[in-house]
């Protein structure tokens, strides 16, 4: 079973490492195929390097972006697709090449919290704003609108009395790493069969 990931414009790659590290490890059961950013310059890519997965450099503002996506996916022979940071929709084209292959991960319990623009600190500021007294993150199948896809599997934390959008955000990313990995075995289990899925 063979995955790609897919970093945003902002690339902290976070997300990324703790997958690479889990497919290293052996605990998921899969290899990194490519790791797809939209820069040379974001943080994301020197790790992956370091890591030494496959890099493809791939800009939302090329004419051909979608044929470029579906090309290296094809190329690599992609089973699942896994999102992180990404701000911007993927192209339907790719979005329609893939149905039930492709995750993301949003850093709050969705639907509570989601849609365009919803990223980054702001859905913690939202979550704050709100009064929740529990946030957390969700793990979801990616289809053409923002944060819509049936969701995979979503794990909590409580919001604490102290919290700043700051404060929230590091604990609910400690806990997307350990989520977006635990759905990832959901995935292959699901997809693969029973027995895959000791260590969930
Ligand atoms: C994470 O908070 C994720 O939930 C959201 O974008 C952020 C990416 O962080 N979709 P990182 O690049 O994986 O550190």
């Amino acid at each position: 079973m063979r995955l790609a990931i897919m970093v945003g414009a902002k690339g902290r790659g976070s997300n990324m490492q703790a997958i690479l590290r889990a497919c290293k490890s052996g605990r998921l059961d899969a290899e990194c195929g490519v790791v797809i950013a939209p820069r040379e310059d974001v943080p994301a890519v020197s790790i992956a390097r370091e890591m030494g997965a496959e890099v493809a450099v791939i800009s939302p503002d090329e004419s051909h972006y979608a044929e470029a996506l579906l090309d290296i996916l094809e190329l690599e022979r992609v089973d699942l697709l896994c999102l992180a940071g990404l701000t911007r929709l993927l192209p339907v084209e790719v979005v329609r090449a893939m149905p039930g292959r492709i995750l993301n991960i949003h850093p709050a319990l969705l639907p509570r919290h989601g849609g365009k623009g919803m990223y980054g600190l702001r859905v913690h500021q939202a979550v704050l704003d709100a009064g929740d007294k529990v946030s957390g993150c969700t793990v979801h199948y990616v289809t053409e609108e923002y944060d819509e896809g049936d969701i995979l599997l979503q794990m909590t934390c409580p919001v604490e009395e102290d919290d700043t959008a700051e404060t929230l955000a590091a604990r609910v990313l400690e806990l997307e790493h350990e989520c977006y990995v635990k759905a990832i075995q959901m995935w292959i289990a699901h997809r693969y069969g029973i027995g895959r899925n000791a260590s969930l």
